[in-house]
């Protein structure tokens, strides 16, 4: 069998590539290890930049996210017993950020492939690669898919990166704590996000609708999910949230608890011969600036056009400048995904000296405008440089 581009992974990276491909007339398969259902109800982010969102419209699978998704105009900072608006619509005017999960991305990316015709398929176990250099193919079930190119959309715990590791240099940094994700049938508290720091650990206020909010707990590295009854969980949410005068934070059923990482990653370079690293595959960042989607969109961006080329007029320009094009914008999210997390987070270690310091940046960031403009504009995505 042969394609053009074989895409590893069903994920945010690999389904907005096969659509964005497929769209130009360029052949792909995408192989994915899990089944349909499993992709399509995986609750992990729920902000989109604004860049985010222009791009999906574009890309003509924006319309559901239009009419349910909800657009945010400001976040709240709470710490030291008050609340903090960044106001976008004062600090970076005209942009936005939209409340839509990703499993509802997925969603839509999966039904717009499969109206194309596009060749997904699910449940694909023990994919390997090979011939990267020049003849690059795919094997999996028995199978062998020859193509032009590999593009690795796996996420952090596939195997194209591992494939070409010995030819990469990695970044990276691993922060003490862990994030409790909890999905609850509860009309959300507050108008808009809540990043809560407090003497308890950081806490996030989020939504998904008008009748279902998403909230995390800082929590110990090596904490399960089921070490937290569903009455820990409202205790210390309302321990770390009802710190303002006359907020109270509603609760309801809680439909899922999950954890996650905290982590900085970085693989240099995102290409190898004709394996192209996207997304996750390549880098990660801790949750808290809501960056990883995104970034994974904004790499699926620059590949789709670079292939695009490729195919349209044969010259190479855009796929030999994509690894660089897209770590700048990688390495930014990774300053302000790290910056975000340090300035909102409870560190053990940390001694006095560190937390009046923590203080004195949280107060500045809620005072200066200047220095709230530059949270606003990175929260918000800085724009694409193409
Ligand atoms: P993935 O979504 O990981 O997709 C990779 C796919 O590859 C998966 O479907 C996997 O099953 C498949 N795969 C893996 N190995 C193989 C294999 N060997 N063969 C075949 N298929 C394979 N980001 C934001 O932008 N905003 C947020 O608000 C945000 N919040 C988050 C909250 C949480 C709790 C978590 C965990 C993450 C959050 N992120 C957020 C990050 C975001 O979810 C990821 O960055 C995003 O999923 C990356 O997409 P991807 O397509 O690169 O990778
Ligand atoms: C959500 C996740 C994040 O990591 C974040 O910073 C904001 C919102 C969410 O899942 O809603």
């Amino acid at each position: 069998m042969k394609t053009s581009v074989a895409i590893i992974g069903a994920g945010p990276a690999g389904l907005l590539l096969a659509h964005l491909l497929a769209s130009q007339g360029i052949d792909v398969v995408v192989v994915e290890r899990r089944s349909r259902a499993h992709c399509e109800s995986r609750v992990r982010a729920g902000v989109l930049e604004q860049g985010t969102v222009d791009t999906l419209t574009a890309a003509g699978v924006g319309e559901r996210m239009r009419a349910e998704g909800h657009v945010h105009h400001g976040i709240e900072l709470r710490f030291g017993g008050e609340g903090h608006r960044i106001a976008f619509d004062e600090l970076v005017p005209g942009r936005a950020i939209t409340v839509y999960g990703q499993q509802e991305v997925v969603k839509d990316l999966v039904a717009a492939n499969l109206a194309a015709g596009v060749d997904l398929r699910f449940e694909v176990e023990d994919v390997a690669i090979g011939g990267l250099d020049t003849d690059p193919w795919l094997a999996f079930g028995g199978e062998r898919l020859d193509c032009d190119f590999i593009a690795g959309c796996d996420g952090f715990h596939g195997i194209s990166r591992e494939a070409v590791a010995p030819h990469l240099a990695v970044f990276e940094k691993t922060y003490p704590f862990a994030w409790l994700g909890i999905l609850a049938d509860v009309a959300p508290s507050a108008p808009e996000l809540v990043y809560a720091a407090s003497e308890r650990g950081f806490s996030l206020h989020s939504m998904r609708s008008d009748t279902v909010s998403r909230f995390y707990l800082q929590v110990p590295p090596e904490t399960a999910p089921e070490d937290w009854s569903e009455d820990a969980i409202w205790a210390e949410l309302k321990a770390r949230h009802e710190t303002v005068p006359g907020f109270t934070l509603a609760t309801g059923p809680i439909t899922a608890v999950d954890v996650a990482a905290m982590r900085s990653f970085v693989a240099e370079p995102m290409r190898f011969g004709r394996l192209l690293l996207a997304g996750d595959a390549a880098h990660i960042v801790p949750p808290t600036g809501a960056k990883g989607l995104n970034l994974a969109v904004a790499d699926v961006r620059v590949l789709a056009r670079a292939l695009g080329e490729h195919y349209r007029t044969g010259a190479d320009g855009l796929l030999d400048a994509y690894s660089a094009t897209c770590l700048k914008r990688v390495w930014r999210a990774q300053h302000f995904s790290w910056w975000m997390t340090t300035l909102l987070h409870r560190f053990d270690g940390a001694d006095a000296y560190d937390r009046r310091l923590q203080r004195s940046h949280l107060e500045f960031t809620a005072r200066s405008k200047a220095q709230a403009t530059a949270l606003a504009e990175n929260y918000v995505g800085l724009p694409y440089e193409d």
